[in-house]
C-alpha cells in the first residue's frame, strides 16, 4: 500500500558510503584537498546523499545552475527552483581541477562527511543569482546577504555521504526519505500531507494542517531544524513546542512528526517549489502552500508562493499542492477561519504576525490562546528564558 508517488525525476538518490568502501574513501581523504563546508553547504551534502534532493547526485555545474536560475528546470528539463552549489575560495580553487576527487569536511568540527568528484569549477555572479533566486539584489535579505558573504568559485560533482551531522536531541525524529516512505507504508497512509514550518505551530498552522487532515490519511510534520536566521525561535525550543501540541491537540496515530534538516534560504516561492519537491521525496502526496510561505520581511507578496506553481503542469511537480488563504480567529465564528469562510470585518479577527509573537515570547508574555495554545506558549516562554533569550519585565 505504497503511497502512489515517484521521487522527483523517478527514482531515490541513494548516495551514501558504508563499510568497505567507506573506509576506503575516508582513507582516500585523507591525501586528497579538503573543500570546508559551511552548516548549509553541509545540509545540502546530506540532503543529496540521502534523496532528499533527488534527482540531484551532486553540487551543480555550470549548465544546470545557468538553467536553475533562468527557467527554474535542471539543462534536461527536471523542474528545480533553487541552485545546490558548493562555494569555496578562488585561491583554492585555482588548484582543483575537473577529475580530481576532493574530501568535505565541516568547518566546524574538521569531520569529513563526504567526498565530491569534481567535475568543474566555475566562477558565478552574486547579483544575478540574487536577481533571479531571491528577485531582489537587497543585502537586507538574510540569503542574498549570505550569498554576497559566501566565496567566489563553486565546485560542482557528484558527492557521496561518509557521515552524518550528529543532531543530540533530535535522532527520535530523524527519518530519511526511504524511511519516512517506509514509516508511511507501515502506518497504511495512502495519502500524507507534508507540512513545512521554521516556526512554533500556532493556531493558523494548526487549522490549515486539520483542514488538510480532513482529507488525507496522515499529517508528515516535517519542521525544518537546519540553520535559520538568528531571531527565529531555536529548533531544540522549536521541537519541545512540537511535541506538546500533539500530545494535547492531535490525534497520535494520524501525525508523524521528523526534522527536515537543510537550512532556510528565505527565497519565498523559489523555497516553496523546493520545498514541495523535496515532500514529494520523502513521500508526500500532498503539500501545505499557505501565506508568504518561506517568505521574510516585505520581499515577497502574500500568495506569490502560490502563484510561482502556475508555472509548471501538475504532472512535473507530482504532487498535489494545498493552498490556504491567511488564517486567523474571528471572535464572531468563534473559531479560526480566513476570508474564504469569514464574513466578519476586521475588528473581529486575531491576525497576528510571526514576528510580534516572537517579541512577546522573548518578553515572557503569553500571546492570546486564539493565537498560540497555552501549553504551546509555556513551552516556548521557559525554552527561550533557558537559552537566556527571553527579557523579563522588557
Ligand atoms: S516557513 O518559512 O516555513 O514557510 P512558517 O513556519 O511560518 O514559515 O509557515 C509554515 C507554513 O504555514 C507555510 O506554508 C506558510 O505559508 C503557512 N502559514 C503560516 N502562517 C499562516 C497563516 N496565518 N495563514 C495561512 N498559512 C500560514
Amino acid at each position: 500500500m505504497e503511497p502512489a508517488v515517484l521521487p522527483h525525476g523517478g527514482h531515490l538518490v541513494h548516495r551514501v558510503l558504508t563499510g568497505e568502501a567507506r573506509r576506503e574513501a575516508l582513507l582516500r581523504s585523507r591525501f586528497l584537498p579538503r573543500l570546508l563546508l559551511s552548516p548549509r553547504a553541509l545540509s545540502d551534502l546530506e540532503l543529496i546523499g540521502v534523496g532528499a534532493y533527488s534527482p540531484l547526485v551532486g553540487f551543480l555545474g555550470r549548465e544546470d545552475y545557468e538553467s536553475v536560475l533562468t527557467s527554474m528546470r535542471l539543462r534536461d528539463g527536471t523542474v528545480w527552483p533553487i541552485p545546490i552549489t558548493l562555494p569555496v575560495d578562488e585561491e583554492l580553487a585555482r588548484r582543483l581541477r575537473a577529475g580530481q576527487e576532493a574530501a568535505l569536511v565541516g568547518e566546524e568540527d574538521g569531520v569529513v562527511y563526504g567526498v565530491i568528484e569534481i567535475t568543474e569549477v566555475y566562477p558565478y555572479d552574486p547579483r544575478r543569482e540574487a536577481e533571479a533566486v531571491y528577485r531582489t539584489t537587497e543585502d537586507a535579505h538574510p540569503g542574498v546577504r549570505r550569498l554576497y558573504a559566501q566565496p567566489g568559485r563553486y565546485v560542482a560533482g557528484p558527492v557521496w555521504l561518509l557521515d552524518r551531522p550528529k543532531r543530540e536531541g533530535f535522532q527520535k525524529y530523524c527519518l530519511d526519505p526511504a524511511e519516512a516512505r517506509e514509516a508511511f507504508r507501515r502506518r497504511g497512509w495512502r495519502t500524507v500531507v507534508g507540512f513545512q514550518t521554521r516556526n512554533p505551530i500556532h493556531r493558523a498552522h494548526e487549522y490549515i494542517q486539520k483542514s488538510a487532515l480532513e482529507i488525507v490519511d496522515g499529517l508528515f510534520l516535517h519542521p525544518l531544524i537546519g540553520e535559520t536566521k538568528a531571531d527565529d525561535i531555536p529548533a531544540e525550543v522549536r521541537l519541545r513546542s512540537y511535541e506538546v501540541l500533539l500530545e494535547h491537540y492531535y490525534p497520535r496515530d494520524r501525525v508523524l512528526l521528523s526534522v527536515y534538516p537543510a537550512a532556510m534560504r528565505y527565497a519565498g516561492p523559489r523555497e516553496a517549489v523546493l520545498h514541495a519537491l523535496v515532500r514529494k521525496n520523502y513521500g508526500c502526496t500532498h503539500f501545505i502552500v499557505g501565506r508568504d510561505h518561506a517568505g521574510v520581511g516585505r520581499y515577497y507578496g502574500t500568495y506569490e508562493a502560490q502563484h510561482i506553481f502556475k508555472n509548471f503542469k501538475p504532472e512535473e511537480i507530482g504532487l498535489t499542492l494545498l493552498f490556504f488563504e491567511n488564517s486567523f480567529y474571528c471572535e464572531k465564528c468563534d473559531g479560526m477561519a480566513s476570508e474564504k469562510t469569514c464574513p466578519h470585518p476586521a475588528e473581529y479577527r486575531s491576525l497576528l504576525s510571526g514576528t510580534k509573537v516572537r517579541e512577546m515570547l522573548r518578553r515572557g508574555e503569553k500571546p492570546s490562546p486564539k493565537f498560540t495554545r497555552p501549553e504551546v506558549a509555556e513551552v516556548l516562554i521557559r525554552g527561550l528564558e533557558e537559552k537566556g533569550v527571553a527579557v523579563h519585565g522588557a
